[in-house]
């Protein structure tokens, strides 16, 4: 503690931390208010005296921790008051120690499993002296052209909302001031993931109904969860960029939602204001983020160049600048950076330890999704292979496994899958190994031919192919989402051979896999699964764990189809099997007046190649007995529900049990099917479980026409089955009396 610090540490209840950010606060000059509120980049020579003069709140992308510990002694001991750096990296899916990427995470469908990841990652990432992730990112997204996808939790505001906030209590932690906990962001807010074409910084137009009913509502879920700051997205939304949004910032997050930590803009998004076309210069920028409520700027410099001026000419308020300061500094409080602004690296856990490993590995085995498995090819079994051929530009390379946001993550410590492959079948089986393909893109087939050997020479073929990690991310979107480069050709050459073929994809999006599906056996999709991609994927692929991911986004047959997702509105003509027609099929000669004239594409149907919610296992589920404590409920009640669930299959294996519901008639229109409720169950061959689910009345509500939060009286249907195409079926009212 420094002899400035304003009130001791004693106090640490909330209102201690706000107390002494007050009293804090009434000692600090303007220039250090407003350095408060900036946040820098590390690595400028200039940095250190910044820090000393108090311009600097906070430090992104420091991540060497003599270096940091240096600049929070300049913080604590050369500043005037004393007051300690908040250190941000992005630690997004882990820090050393790399889990899946956040969709492959999703994937899980398991908020415990998740939340031990968030967890790892802030421990590693606290012993290099980093406070503060920008993550979670619970942005929906329906469009997997859409780079950031990777980095998203998928398609629907309720599996998103849950695991948002299992993320943010794994890196929160229940008290920030614990050792090891870092205070976590909930980014981007709001509608970053409806960019137009799926291209990143694009245009975002979200009506405003659902933009509640949707997109914000993973948002309160990080907020219900007790998440520190939130970020401002760069983009557009129905016209006013988000970091200049009032209704964002001040209707939505301050006023209706009481939330009193701090908002943080995006990368240079309160300049950038002004190129959007919002702004006509830095200033009115500043003033702008300013009077909506962004309380720290990251990169650019338009606070601390114009916050100045705009007080003294009388534009903004002192008041609105000491609010945001606040914001700050109680965070700072609560992370106990006063009293503790240094780390000591040797009084945490080894970073990629074998713990973090199994972590690790674990949630990558999660997260893998069996998307087809025909003939029981999977798994491969050590007693009946004699040789194996593994082919693919993906299956040998420790950093492609890794996938986007690996800013501290290292390939050395990557296990990758043909090194895991070796290491399960020991001298069993005898694997032969070509790459074909330098990377997911090359077009050369140079090394086709040594595959095609190896395939024949074989008795299976296991093919890592899918997409390398620079094909997903920020500002890496696709119009196309197939397989890249020369992949379907190598797969169709593989295949020419006749051998049975496991297709493993490694990628950061859904891929149309329609082209390649049909010419292989089995598909394991297991998103980019980071550091220990190889041992969780061989032992899937071996059968030692049955696949138990399921899907978080709906996989589209063709990119002509995006959006595609799962809870979409019935229409009023809506398609079914019988009431539409195949482009193959119009006959060439008739004049036919109807082709089914429901919502369909005559090339693609309606429906996904796989659905959200699907995954197969190497065991089978069989859901019956649904019950419902009444099949009439009143308003404010609870609906309790349960199902019986057994393993029919030979293996134990987990399954995800969902359930849905429609609500069949609303003052807007509702979705066909709605996800309510999840759990995870792991069940021996021959068990079964009841499982069961409580619905409130309150978690029926939507917002109306006129944005009121309400649940109406009326009729539901709800399923429960292990996708969103379940079958177990069964209705109920909610009525205002019994
Ligand atoms: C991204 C943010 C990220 C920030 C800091 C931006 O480009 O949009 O999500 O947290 O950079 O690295």
């Amino acid at each position: 503690m420094t002899p400035q610090s304003p009130l001791t540490p004693t106090i640490s209840d909330a209102k201690g931390h706000e107390l002494r950010a007050q009293a804090l606060l009434s000692k600090m000059t303007l220039e250090e208010k407003i350095g408060q509120m900036s946040q820098v980049t590390g690595g400028s020579w200039h940095l250190p005296q910044d820090i000393q003069e108090g311009k600097v709140g906070s430090v992104i992308n420091e991540v060497n921790v003599e270096t940091v510990n240096e600049l929070q002694r300049v913080a604590m001991e050369e500043s005037r008051l004393g007051i300690p750096l908040l250190i941000g990296r992005d630690v997004i899916h882990g820090f050393k120690t790399i889990f899946p990427i956040p969709l492959g995470q999703a994937a899980s469908w398991n908020p415990e499993r998740i939340k031990e990841g968030a967890k790892i990652a802030a421990v590693e990432a606290a012993s290099a002296g980093v406070n503060w992730t920008f993550a979670p990112m619970i942005d929906i997204t329906r469009d997997p052209r859409w780079g950031r996808i990777a980095e998203s939790l998928g398609e629907d505001p309720y599996l998103c909302g849950e695991l948002g906030a299992a993320m943010v209590a794994g890196f929160q932690s229940d008290d920030l001031d614990n050792k090891g906990s870092i205070a976590a962001c909930a980014k981007h807010l709001a509608g970053y993931g409806a960019v137009e074409s799926g291209m990143d910084y694009n245009t975002v137009n979200i009506p405003e109904n659902e933009l509640r009913n949707v997109y914000l509502r993973p948002f309160k879920k990080a907020l219900d969860a007790g998440v520190a700051t939130f970020m401002s997205s760069f983009s557009d939304l129905n016209g006013v960029p988000a970091s200049g949004n009032e209704f964002l910032m001040k209707q939505v997050l301050r006023k209706e939602w009481d939330f009193k930590g701090f908002v943080v803009s995006d990368w240079e998004s309160i300049k950038e204001l002004s190129v959007h076309g919002y702004t006509a210069n830095d200033k009115e920028s500043a003033l702008c983020a300013l009077s909506v409520g962004i309380d720290m700027e990251m990169a650019s410099t338009t606070y601390a160049d114009h916050l100045a001026t705009l007080l003294e000419e009388n534009k903004i308020k002192l008041h609105e600048v000491d609010t945001m300061v606040l914001n700050v500094l109680t965070l700072k409080f609560k992370l106990g950076l006063f009293e503790n602004p240094y780390t000591n690296p040797n009084e945490f856990p080894e970073l990629v330890n074998e713990k973090h490993l199994q972590a690790a590995k674990l949630s990558a085995q999660e997260g893998c999704v069996l998307l087809k498995n025909d003939h029981q090819t999977l798994p491969l079994s050590k007693q009946t292979l004699n040789s194996l051929a593994v082919i693919g530009p993906l299956a040998d390379d420790g950093y492609e496994q890794m996938g986007t946001w690996v800013f501290d993550g290292e390939s050395r410590h990557s296990h990758t899958c043909l090194q895991a492959l070796h290491d399960h079948v020991g001298d069993e089986v005898d694997i032969r190994f070509v790459r074909a393909m330098e990377t997911s893109r090359s077009k050369s087939q140079h090394e086709f031919e040594q595959a095609v050997e190896i395939a024949q020479q074989s008795d299976a073929v296991v093919m890592f192919v899918g997409e390398e990690s620079i094909l997903s991310g920020e500002a890496h979107c696709r119009a196309e989402i197939n397989l890249p480069g020369n992949q379907a050709e190598l797969i169709e050459a593989i295949a020419a051979t006749g051998k049975p073929i496991v297709l493993v994809v490694l990628a950061g999006r859904p891929l149309t896999l329609a082209p390649v599906i049909d010419k292989v056996d089995a598909v394991l999709y297991a998103w980019h699964p980071g550091t220990m991609a190889g041992p969780a994927i061989a032992e899937l692929l071996f059968g030692l764990v049955s696949p138990s991911g399921k899907l978080p986004v709906s996989f589209p047959r063709a990119v002509g189809q995006i959006p595609i997702y799962y809870s979409k509105k019935n229409t009023g003509r809506p398609p079914s099997w019988d009431n539409i027609t195949h482009i193959d099929d119009i006959d060439g000669a008739a004049v036919q007046t109807s082709l089914g004239m429901s919502s369909f594409h005559l090339d693609a149907g309606f429906t996904p190649l796989f659905p959200f919610g699907f995954g197969l296992s190497y065991s089978q589920f069989e859901y019956s007995d649904i019950a419902l404590s009444s099949n009439r409920i009143v308003l404010g009640d609870t609906l309790n529900i349960t199902a019986q669930l057994r393993n029919t299959g030979a293996v134990e294996a987990q399954e995800v049990v969902q359930l849905y519901i429609r609500d069949l008639v609303g003052n807007v229109t509702r979705p066909i099917k709605e996800l309510k409720g999840f759990e995870k169950i792991r069940l021996k061959p021959g068990e079964s479980q009841t499982v069961s689910f409580s619905l409130h009345t309150d978690d029926l509500a939507f917002y109306n026409q006129k944005m009121q939060l309400v649940t109406e009286l009326g009729d539901f249907h709800l399923w429960i089955g292990g996708s969103s195409e379940a079958e177990l079926f069964t209705e109920f009212e909610i009525v205002e009396t019994l």
